[in-house]
């Protein structure tokens, strides 16, 4: 494909490899280790690469990987993660990134995929391509000295301190089980849990080498960092299946005595603030999206997931991008959906980017339409989607990409 006279979209073969990465590096600002880049090859690899060319030279690039993303209900659709999307400082705002992504989502759409989904660097750019903001998470400090639980939180015990090395089958185990239930989260490839327990000196941050709490339904990594004030506990990742590891590991974390705080991120139902006598301990630092769905077949997409009562109306979806659009009747009963085209009347209209927000339960409705971006033929319309795409499980990222 060409986008100038100069420019030419292709997929990408083995000789522009080290082209594309340095095309990275500059782009993000970060040299890739040797350990990184075998991950990227392995996990990406060429043959999913697109890349535009000036006479010899790799100008733009983008990628994307295979994954299962679950969605309301538990059900895993297939998905691609558009990843490494850069285009050289030299050839920006030409439309190099626009005609990349022609070419990569076609082929994404041939590939049968239902969803993509990407992590914005920034918020601006990818609305036009019919990706919307689909996660919410909050960057938070605890201060652990001021942090007491409240007298209702139970003390259900049963965490361990191990090597996280030595419980590799055990925390892969809890989080598949948590994948499986929360939408957002992907399968992980076994090829980042090797690299999450190789815990190279590259991945730490400035921070220790990981500590891990183990629990039967949970596990929480952290390192330690060091704060202006003191030392924190700074959470890589932690995941739990039931209330009662969660309250249990958040005990054992505030035990750890010499830790001045604590930071992690958290989902918007994340019950943490609640187990406190005071729920202002847990300060927030920054509030943000995460992962971000474009829906690549409408039909299919609202089909998989779980609803949370009963509908029959006609959507619209309007796709600015390429075709995923048109109307659909949407027939929810008991939780699950039939969705058919049709030339009906619309009593609902969202472009397919409100739509990837709301798709799995993180945004509401109600305030889409305050902001004129889903329109209803009458409140009771809005109210009925607005509960029915709820969900009763808080959407997350399962690892970034
Ligand atoms: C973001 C980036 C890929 C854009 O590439 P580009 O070739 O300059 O983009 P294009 O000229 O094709 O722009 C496509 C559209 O996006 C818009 N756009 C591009 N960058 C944008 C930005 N940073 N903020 C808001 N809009 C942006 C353009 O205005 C254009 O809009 P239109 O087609 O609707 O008129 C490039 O700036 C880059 O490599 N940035 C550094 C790495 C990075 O952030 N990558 C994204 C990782 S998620």
């Amino acid at each position: 494909m060409k986008t100038s006279t100069r420019i030419t979209v292709r997929a990408a073969d083995e000789r522009d490899w080290r082209n594309l990465l340095l095309l990275h590096e500059v782009g993000f600002g970060t040299p890739y280790t040797p350990e990184a880049i075998d991950v990227r090859r392995e996990l990406v690899g060429i043959d999913r690469s697109i890349i535009a060319v000036d006479g010899e030279a790799v100008v733009g690039v983008t990628m994307d990987l295979p994954m299962t993303v679950t969605v309301p209900g538990g059900v895993a659709v297939g998905a691609a993660g558009v990843t490494g999307v850069s285009v050289a400082p030299s050839h920006r705002r030409r439309g190099i990134l626009r005609a990349l992504y022609a070419e990569q989502h076609r082929r994404i759409q041939a590939s049968g995929a239902v969803l993509s989904v990407l992590i914005a660097s920034e918020g601006g750019i990818y609305g036009r391509f019919g990706y919307g903001p689909a996660t919410i998470e909050s960057a938070v400090t605890i201060d652990r000295r001021l942090a007491a639980f409240h007298p209702k939180t139970p003390d259900p015990g049963g965490v361990r301190v191990v090597r996280p090395a030595d419980v590799r089958t055990t925390i892969t185990a809890v989080y598949d089980r948590w994948q499986r239930i929360t939408p957002g989260a992907q399968v992980r490839p076994e090829v980042l849990w090797d690299r999450l327990f190789a815990d190279r000196e590259s991945d730490r941050g400035g921070g220790t080498t990981l500590f891990a709490m183990l629990h039967d339904d949970g596990y929480a990594l952290y390192r330690r960092v060091d704060g202006e004030d003191g030392m924190i506990a700074r959470i890589q990742e932690m995941r739990t299946v039931t209330d009662r590891a969660h309250a249990a590991l958040w005990r054992a974390l505030f035990g750890l005595d010499l830790m001045h705080g604590i930071e992690t991120t958290l989902a918007p139902d994340d019950p943490l603030p609640q187990l406190l006598t005071d729920s202002r301990v847990v300060r927030t630092r920054s509030r943000r999206d995460g992962l971000w769905v474009r829906i690549m077949d409408v039909r299919a997409a609202l089909e998989a997931r779980t609803y949370r009562s009963d509908l029959d109306l006609v959507l619209q979806v309007d796709d600015g991008f390429l075709d995923a659009g048109g109307r659909f009747r949407l027939s929810v009963r008991d939780g699950h959906a039939t969705c058919t085209p049709t030339d009906d009347d619309p009593r609902v209209v969202v472009d397919l980017d409100a739509l990837g927000s709301l798709y799995l339960g993180a945004h509401q409705a109600r305030t889409f339409a305050a902001a004129h971006r889903l329109w209803t033929d009458t409140p009771e319309a809005l109210w009925a989607v607005e509960h029915a795409f709820s969900s009763n499980r808080g959407a997350q990222v399962g690892w970034p990409f």
